[in-house]
Formats: structure tokens, sequence, C-alpha cells
């Protein structure tokens, strides 16, 4: 297979995905690029395009459970994406650069605003993607701008409206977000920072942040749905909570996570999101809604303890 404009250290055979998923979960990328620039993403697209290659995006993997047996076609490797710069109150970073680095370089800046991102270790194109945040706000409120590339490797910049941001999710799913541009408020570093080691305690002190994982599994129910009832309480009040198969463990902790004990695969994961959605059906009457995203098709045949 023969990538033009794509350079040989950018490109990767049956690259291992355990490696970028914070689940520590995965098989192979059947070929991953970790393109240099935007120019390389987009060549890597128009490639995997003519060869009707799928395609998908990792960044750090924080949300993601890929298949046992990995996926077929492109993966890009988002992290190599790392430029950052700052414009008076207007930061634009390349979508490879995680939340901590981008949270960091703010405050070093005197801007603020970016507490939505505290204790989620993703990088910024995925939070934008997913419009990532929680009781500290949201990401799609700060974005001026989003640049990003088509299937057919052309250019794009978004606007927020065009994005259309939503709880969990965006209209960004079909492009590769490259860069994001966000307009922050002044921030004094030390309040800044002070706002964020709360917020992260307060995360640390209820959720498995020790332990791979990746993340809330669910997504919370809507009012109506789900009476008012976040996702980790019906799961917790449906006594799910220390379930396992194989490897895989609903966190005691806090009932929206499932954490990696060592060794779990991707259909320990699987067999264990049937259990506890048909636990929490029967106990509740609610359909809870998977908020990780699943890559590649799998059986689950494991059986839960
Ligand atoms: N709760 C339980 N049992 C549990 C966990 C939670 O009863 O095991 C109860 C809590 O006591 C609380 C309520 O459920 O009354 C909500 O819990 P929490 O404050 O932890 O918020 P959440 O809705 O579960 C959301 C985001 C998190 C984000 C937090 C804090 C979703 C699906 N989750 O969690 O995002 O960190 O708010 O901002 O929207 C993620 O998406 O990966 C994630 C961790």
């Amino acid at each position: 297979m023969n990538w033009p404009d794509v350079s040989r250290d950018s490109l990767a055979e049956r690259f291992p995905l355990s490696r970028v998923t914070t689940f520590r979960i995965g098989g192979p990328a059947r070929w991953a690029v970790s393109p240099r620039d935007g120019n390389e993403v987009a060549a890597a697209l128009r490639t995997a395009r003519d060869a009707g290659m799928a395609v998908h995006v990792v960044g750090m993997g924080s949300n993601l459970l890929v298949a046992d047996g990995g996926v077929d076609g492109l993966v890009l490797l988002a992290r190599t994406l790392s430029s950052r710069g700052v414009d008076g109150d207007l930061a634009v970073f390349g979508s490879g650069v995680s939340n901590a680095v981008a949270l960091r370089f703010a405050r070093a800046h005197g801007l603020g605003g970016l507490e939505c991102l505290v204790g989620y270790p993703g990088t910024l194109g995925g939070a934008v993607r997913m419009n990532a945040g929680g009781t500290s706000g949201y990401i799609g409120d700060r974005v001026e701008w989003v640049r990003a590339v088509d299937r057919d490797g052309a250019v794009r910049v978004l606007s927020p409206g065009e994005c259309a941001f939503r709880y969990r999710g965006s209209d960004l799913d079909h492009l590769v977000v490259t860069e994001v541009a966000l307009r922050l408020p002044l921030a004094d570093p030390e309040e800044f920072l002070l706002r964020c080691r709360e917020i992260y305690d307060r995360k640390r002190s209820s959720q498995p942040l020790h332990l791979p994982s990746a993340g809330c599994v669910w997504k919370n129910p809507s009012r109506v749905s789900g009476g008012g009832r976040s996702a980790g309480r019906l799961v917790d009040e449906a006594g799910c909570k220390g379930l396992r198969v194989g490897g895989a463990e609903v966190s005691s902790m806090h009932a929206n996570f499932m954490v990696n004990l060592g060794g779990a695969t991707c259909a320990d994961v699987l067999a264990l999101c049937d259990e506890v959605h048909r636990r929490v059906l029967d106990a509740t009457g609610v359909h809870l809604e998977r908020e990780v995203i699943l890559w590649g098709g799998v059986a689950s045949t494991a059986s839960v303890a």
C-alpha cells in the first residue's frame, strides 16, 4: 500500500491501539498515521478514500473501547497535532494537545474558563467532538472556531453554530478536527489553579481516576426518561457496583465507571455492559445509552461473576 504525501516516519502498520486508549484495551489498527500537520491529515484521508478504507481518529482514547481484533483501515493518531498559540483572549490549539496542557497553557497566559476539562484525560480534539464537560460547564461554550478536514481532504473552518454542540455530542463526527480556537476569559492564575485543584480533588475522591478506564460508560438519561437520576445513580441503585467480567469491573467508587483491573478485554467490557444495561432496565425501566465509543465488531462471550 502506497501513502503519497505521508512521510514514512508518520506511518505504522498493525499498530496496537491498546497503547493509545486509557482503558488499555484493543487490538491493532491495520494502518496508523501520526500526522505532522493538517496537510498530512488531508493526504492520508484522500489515500484512505481512494482505497475505500474506513478512517478513525484517536487522541488519548479516553472515551474509547476498541475491539480485541482491532480495526481495519486507517487510524489517525492525533497527538502529533500539538501546536499552541495565543492572541489576546483567543487560544488556538492543535487538536492533539491534551486537556491538561491546554489548562496549563491558558493559565500561563492569564486565561481561564477551562474548568470543564479538569479531570478528563483527553485531547482537545476529542473534547470538542463530544462536547466534554459536566458540572463545571462544557467546552463547546468556549469554542470560537474549529478547523477540520473532510473525507475528501478539504479543509473547513466551522463556527460554534455549525459544530452544533449538544450534551455529549456535536456535528463533527464525520470530520477530522485539526485545530481548535477557544475564546477564554481573563483569570488570575493563582485563583484559576485553586479552582481547578478543587474540581480535581472532588473528582479524585468520587471517581476511580487511578485505574485504567474510559471515564463514564453511560450517558446521563434525559430528565424525562431518568426521572432526574444520573446514570451512575441508576447503576448503583440496580446493585451493579463491583460486578465483574474477566478483568473488567463496575467501579465501587462511581458506578458509571468500568475499570480495567488488569488484562480486561473488549469482550469482557461489552459483556459487563450488557449485564448492567439489563439490570438497570429490570430495576428502573430506564434504557441506558452507552457514551463510550466502540470501534470494531465484537461478540461478547464472557460471563458475569
Ligand atoms: N451517584 C450515585 N452512585 C454512584 C455515582 C454517582 O448515587 O456510584 C450519584 C451522586 O451521588 C450524584 C449523582 O449520582 O448525586 C451524579 O453523580 P456525579 O456528580 O458524579 O455526576 P455524573 O452525572 O455521574 C457527570 C459526567 C462526568 C463528570 C461529572 C462531574 C456524564 C455521563 N458524566 O457525572 O463525566 O466528571 O459529571 O462533572 O455526564 C465522563 O463523561 O467520562 C465523566 C466522568
